[in-house]
């Protein structure tokens, strides 16, 4: 079978995942019998664009790469007209994440779902305020919906909890959430300054379009959140779980966690005691013997405590555009 594909969003992680289809397509094919056309591209900058049989996506990633409107296979609806009418079988969900009110990705995700399309997303947003919800309407109109991406980019967390480990029972999550913070706090600690250094994190697309949410800890509360309803089956809300950023980490706190020995980092943990699930984020000064102190950059680690294999962790990458364009790629593979 031909999948045909909407990519709702064309910024970063559209644009990522739009690179690596192209660049693989015949590996695709020829390996996993992946065949597929892109048939569909909404983006509120570069506008909105259908082709039942197939787009100029090599055309559209230039115009966008260049911040120009895209400028063939014009479709004069919106959005939501799109994702219903499209010939697309699976919708990947690619716009700015919104934890607050989860902005048009809610929207979008429920327009998809009920005309029975896949749903694949990276966008925090649905999967953090949403899940239970859009799982039921999956399974009612018989399709999934996929977010591997909303947490730790492409290095597979929830696809790992689905499958190598299912049948441990995971009391424990911990680590470092999000590669923004994580890239800032390595640079700071060799000399650069806050503002400087959010700025770089930004230009590398690893962070949000608000990077507020990322410096204050919102970014890995969403992610903390998403975990404690998919992996722990716990119905928490992000206003349940405890949050603070590193706004107000200064120079002198770097220096005083290097004198002892330690290191900063920003961790994201949620855990199950006596059958109560809890979520936090706080900034922690970490042993620089303990394995989460050597992850950095933009790297994210995660350890899971299990009942049978005891503590397993994994380390990748957290953010970027071909980090994060992969997770859509694998969740599409999976379908
Ligand atoms: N802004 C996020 C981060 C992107 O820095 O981790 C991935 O969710």
């Amino acid at each position: 079978m031909k999948h045909n594909i909407a990519l709702i969003g064309f910024g970063t992680v559209g644009q990522g995942i739009s690179e690596i289809l192209l660049s693989k397509k015949k590996y695709l094919k020829d390996k996993y019998n992946f065949k597929f056309e892109i048939v569909a591209v909404a983006d509120f900058a570069y506008g909105n664009c259908y082709n039942p049989k197939g787009l100029d996506i090599q055309q559209m990633l230039e115009e966008a790469q260049a911040k120009k409107k895209f400028s063939k296979d014009l479709y004069d609806k919106d959005t939501l007209t799109l994702i219903k009418k499209s010939n697309a079988n699976i919708v990947c969900e690619l716009t700015y994440t919104d934890l607050t009110t989860g902005g048009p990705a809610i929207d979008h995700v429920k327009a998809a779902l009920s005309s029975g399309k896949h749903v694949v997303t990276s966008n925090k947003g649905p999967a953090a305020l949403k899940y239970q919800e859009f799982k039921k309407l999956a399974k009612k109109n018989s399709v999934k919906f996929l977010i591997e991406g909303t947490v730790v980019a492409g290095t597979p967390i929830i696809n790992l909890t689905r499958g190598p480990l299912a049948g441990c029972e995971i009391t424990k999550i911990k680590g470092i959430l999000n590669g923004t913070t994580n890239y800032m706090l390595t640079e700071m600690e060799k000399g650069m300054d806050y503002a400087s250094v959010l700025k770089v994190a930004q230009d590398l697309g690893y962070a949000e379009a608000d990077p507020t949410g990322d410096v204050e800890g919102f970014d890995a509360r969403g992610k903390v959140c998403i975990l404690a309803n998919v992996v722990m089956g716990a119905p928490l809300k992000i206003a349940d779980i405890a949050c603070k950023g590193i706004t107000k980490i200064t120079p002198k706190d770097i220096e005083k966690a290097t004198k002892e020995g330690k290191r900063w980092k920003l961790i994201g943990c949620v855990e199950k005691k006596d059958g109560i699930v809890t979520g936090s984020v706080n900034p922690e000064m970490v042993e620089l013997s303990h394995p989460l102190a050597g992850v950095m950059g933009a790297k994210n680690a995660l350890t899971f405590t299990t009942d049978m294999l005891g503590d397993v962790t994994i380390v990748g990458p957290g953010a970027g555009k071909i980090e994060t364009g992969f997770s859509i790629l694998t969740d599409m593979l999976s379908i």
